[in-house]
């Protein structure tokens, strides 16, 4: 009997076994897990460069600019107590900018190279997804087993600000500022604001926050957000707290940023060189298509996805800032893995109960799991462990004796809740913290291992032993 030919399905004829529509931190990290587990992978971008928003004009270049603002800091105020004498620095913009784009390109590089190393198909182009399993780049359509969604996010603005990214910015006009402004208003005393203001006041320029809450950095632990506003205050920030941003009116040479305090109404004004637009992101899934394929979205324009990332349309899959949850590179990086284990029949998991969140500023700020204030409102019976960094040999040593460590732990079992940190290295003492909970740890097994001495790291064991009989530097 003759055999019956075979007809493929369409799934088979596929071009990829997966297309990421999206180079970032959460399409790009997908796109070499995918390649790793042997399936045949494209990722379409349509900047020049590969790394997304994080790379290019995000996370990458602010913490350069952060960096060398902070060295002019130290020079101006550390260096003479250490017995280094001699002029304070001055600043050539022109220069610090461009080893901030160096920075950049040596990571967006760095990216190109895994691509090609893992054999990832660039599809450079915008990508549209004009039916289930396709994605048109151009005038080209290629099929795919598997599309993922990593297009991430765009800045907010607000109603009457009119952005240009000359005089009145977002965090992607003032990576590129072209001078360094007298003064600058920020609007928004979120992560973006408070990173960006800091860089500029140490470079010398009169900076403003002003924010539609009583207390900055929305989510933070209460304590560490007080802590950190005294912080940068005594840096020079001046903050207007609890003022709803009305609209931005440009002049000449300066823009005038208008507001209304929440707590009796009154108007006021404040002008400066520049104004940073800082009130927040929203996911970018514009020219995608999706409206006309019915793909479920979320009221605050995210793809709605299940517990493996998967939207309403067979196929299609959604990450990163375009999905509910953090809008932080480290978030969608853990999500492109996962949902790379699942498209090839694994198993994908990510644990949202433990994503820490840091913020760059000096003093740096960290924190993951729930803080105080979350633990009152459900009602947990929770100890809390506290170090202070002034108790801190090697922090003194550095002029960075400012700050805590707290540590949450539940009152009966001793489990980690959550920590808070602010002090030296807050970003990468906190690490110790996220495995600990993801092993279920005690403050005491902090507390009962052994911290090399001396390290900033002692402060994280002395606040798990002040969750105990006490801490020993207090
Ligand atoms: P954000 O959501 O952190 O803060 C925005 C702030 O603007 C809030 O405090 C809000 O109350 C305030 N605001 C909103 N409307 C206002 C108005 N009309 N007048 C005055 N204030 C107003 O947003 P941000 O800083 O723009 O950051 C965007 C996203 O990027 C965040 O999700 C953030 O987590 C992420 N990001 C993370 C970084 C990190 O992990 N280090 C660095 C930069 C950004």
């Amino acid at each position: 009997m003759r055999a019956r030919r075979q007809i493929p399905k369409e799934q088979d004829m596929a071009e990829f076994d997966v297309i990421v529509i999206g180079a970032g931190p959460g399409g790009y990290v997908c796109a070499i897990r995918c390649a790793q587990l042997g399936l045949k992978t494209a990722v379409v971008e349509g900047r020049e460069t590969l790394g997304g928003t994080c790379l290019n004009v995000g996370c990458i270049p602010s913490k350069a600019l952060l960096h060398a603002s902070h060295m002019l800091h130290e020079a101006g105020h550390n260096f003479e107590k250490m017995g280094l004498i001699g002029a304070t620095p001055k600043v050539d913009w022109a220069k610090m900018l461009s080893y901030k784009d160096e920075v950049i390109g040596q990571n967006t590089k760095g990216i190109e190279f895994l691509f090609k190393k893992n054999k990832i198909t660039w599809l450079k182009g915008w990508g549209s997804i004009p039916a289930a399993g396709q994605v048109k780049v151009g005038d080209e359509v290629h099929a795919a087993k598997a599309i993922v969604i990593a297009t991430g996010s765009e800045p907010s603005s607000l109603p009457g600000v009119e952005i240009d990214e000359k005089t009145v910015v977002t965090s992607t006009g003032a990576l590129a500022l072209p001078k360094v402004p007298k003064s600058m208003v920020v609007i928004g005393a979120g992560v973006i604001g408070l990173e960006m203001g800091s860089v500029y006041a140490r470079l010398g320029a009169e900076v403003t926050v002003v924010e539609y809450l009583d207390a900055i950095t929305p989510g933070m632990d209460g304590e560490v957000q007080k802590t950190l506003q005294r912080l940068l205050s005594r840096q020079g920030l001046k903050f207007v707290m609890g003022a709803a941003v009305q609209g931005v009116t440009k002049g000449k040479g300066t823009s005038r940023v208008a507001y209304k305090l929440r707590k009796d109404d009154s108007e006021a004004a404040i002008e400066a060189e520049v104004v940073l637009v800082a009130t927040g992101r929203r996911p970018y899934t514009a020219g995608l298509g999706l409206e006309a394929l019915g793909v479920e979205m979320l009221p605050r324009g995210q793809v709605r996805t299940d517990d493996r990332w998967r939207t309403n349309l067979p196929g299609l899959h959604a990450i990163g800032d375009a999905v509910a949850g953090p809008m932080l590179a480290h978030k969608a990086e853990d999500e492109g893995l996962a949902v790379a284990e699942v498209i090839a029949g694994k198993h994908g998991h990510v644990n949202y109960g433990v994503i820490p969140g840091v913020i760059y500023t000096t003093p740096e700020v960290a924190s993951v799991g729930k803080t105080e204030e979350q633990l009152k409102e459900e009602g947990r019976a929770y100890r809390t462990g506290k170090f202070f960094f002034m108790g801190n040999a090697r922090a003194k040593a550095v002029f960075q004796g400012e700050g805590f460590v707290k540590i949450l732990a539940d009152k009966d079992s001793d489990r980690v809740l959550g920590a808070h940190i602010i002090g030296p290295a807050a970003g990468e003492l906190i690490h110790e913290i996220c495995v600990g909970m993801e092993f279920g740890a005690s403050a005491e097994d902090i507390a009962l291992t052994c911290h090399a001495h001396p390290t900033f790291s002692e402060a994280v064991r002395e606040a798990a032993l002040a969750c105990g009989d006490g801490a020993i530097h207090a």
